[in-house]
């Protein structure tokens, strides 16, 4: 087996890492559920919820990943020899795979509406006449399908090169700039004539809204927010240095999590309320609503290239990510090497894809129980496979592994972060165990 590779610096670290976790989550999804939940008391919720239950579990799929450093399934088994806990690292694999597969063609449709938006094509188009022209996109099976296809090439190309040459030299570059241009957009929206009503709208706290079920759906969210649950952090984690304070850049991701959701929320909203839409959540708001209001607004132009590429940024270092987890298993366990591995997920990943994207068009009968296959697998991994991760990866910590072994990891043998340990692993084997398992007795009905 050659050299594994290595995140080389602090900021290498948090840049992929931060690349990962922000992603399309941040930006379709947090800001319509924040808006719907109570605003400001939603993100309160969110950021306990991040703070108290994802930092925790972050934290301990980096100790799994970097005290082997090995690939998420390998992990398991170096630590629990003879055991079956290796199946969560295969279960988080197939979780890889199937949200790669919707993932790639969303991504694809921002390809797809940059495109668009350099050729003008949203201007002075009514909106029946944009969503007429999205539904044609999407129906033609063959558009999107070449679309994702080129993104999962180059999100290839870029896990190709490797640890620090590809993963963390792109996201040194992409997230900055992602920021940058985050912040333009911000800027620029703050500036329309409603910026006031959407800024209310996401930010007023109501805590009338907050029920039990809020508290769940903020869970789900920081879940696949996160990049929780599925070994993708494991992996992450096995390229992080010994010498590494793991606390600081769990703090570090999740703040930037949480912070360019709510950039996202102030990006959006004001637009949308100045030319008088309703706010809509998912694909839909990114891709018929946004369209729209471009359509209008002065600069619109400029404005819409801006916002899909930053998109497409924020969805090709997840995507990364994302391939990252599989592409580390074959070429660690299948002793193919790296460019094998990747032509694999790549070849697989297309195959997928293109059925996600089949299963979209009218009257296809790729579907599982009642939805397509698009659905299915967005629900399949966020509602199922990343909390069921992410509580036998807890489980796991929390009391298989030996606290010893778990302490001196974590804490880069008791160089940093000693005082918040006891209170990390008190999280880790109580309460955030208790918290998934309501989490799924609500999911199927219980209460
Ligand atoms: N965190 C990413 C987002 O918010 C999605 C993701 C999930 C990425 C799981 C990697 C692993 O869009």
């Amino acid at each position: 087996m050659g050299k594994r590779g290595s995140f080389s610096s602090r900021f290498g670290v948090v840049a992929a890492v931060g690349g990962s976790v922000i992603g399309l989550g941040n930006i379709w999804r947090f800001p319509y559920i924040a808006g719907e939940n109570g605003g400001a008391a939603f993100i309160l919720i969110y950021i306990s919820i991040s703070l108290l239950i994802s930092i925790p579990i972050m934290l301990s799929e980096f100790t799994l990943g970097r005290s082997t450093k090995r690939n998420s399934k390998r992990a398991f088994q170096k630590l629990a020899p003879g055991s079956h806990w290796n199946w969560v690292g295969y279960m988080g694999i197939f979780c890889s795979f199937i949200i790669l597969a919707f993932y790639s063609v969303i991504a694809g449709w921002a390809l797809d509406f940059i495109k668009e938006s350099l050729l003008n094509n949203f201007a002075g188009k009514s909106p029946a006449e944009i969503n007429a022209n999205f539904s044609a996109f999407v129906d033609s099976g063959w558009r999107p399908i070449t679309w994702a296809i080129i993104f999962i090439v180059a999100t290839a190309v870029i896990v190709l090169a490797g640890i620090e040459k590809g993963i963390e030299r792109y996201s040194k570059i992409l997230m900055p700039l992602f920021v940058v241009l985050l912040i333009g957009l911000v800027i620029n929206s703050l500036t329309l004539p409603a910026a006031r009503e959407g800024i209310t709208f996401l930010l007023k706290p109501d805590f009338s809204k907050v029920t039990g079920n809020t508290v769940l759906q903020a869970l789900g969210q920081s879940f696949f927010s996160m990049s929780l649950g599925m070994g993708c952090m494991i992996t992450y984690g096995s390229y992080i240095k010994k010498n590494e304070n793991m606390f600081k850049v769990a703090g570090m991701v999740a703040l930037s999590d949480v912070s360019v959701a709510i950039l996202s929320g102030l990006a959006i909203f004001p637009a949308v309320f100045s030319f008088g839409i309703n706010p809509t959540s998912g694909p839909e708001l990114v891709f018929l609503t946004l369209p729209n209001i471009f359509a209008q607004m002065t600069g619109g132009y400029f404005i819409s290239i801006i916002f899909f590429t930053l998109l497409f940024l924020a969805a090709i270092t997840s995507s990364i990510s994302l391939f990252e987890v599989s592409t580390a298993y074959f070429s660690e366990e299948m002793r193919m090497g790296r460019r094998k591995a990747v032509l694999l997920v790549g070849g697989t990943t297309i195959i997928t894809s293109t059925l996600c994207a089949l299963s979209q068009m009218p009257g296809s009968q790729l579907t599982i129980l009642g939805h397509n296959l698009f659905d299915a697998f967005d629900s399949l991994s966020s509602n199922i496979l990343m909390p069921l991760g992410g509580l036998l990866i807890v489980i796991f910590t929390g009391w298989v592994l030996s606290p010893a072994k778990f302490k001196n990891e974590l804490t880069s043998q008791q160089t940093c972060g000693k005082h918040l340990f006891p209170i990390v692993r008190f999280l880790i084997r109580f309460v955030i165990p208790f918290v998934i398992l309501m989490l799924f007795f609500s999911l199927i009905g219980l209460f």
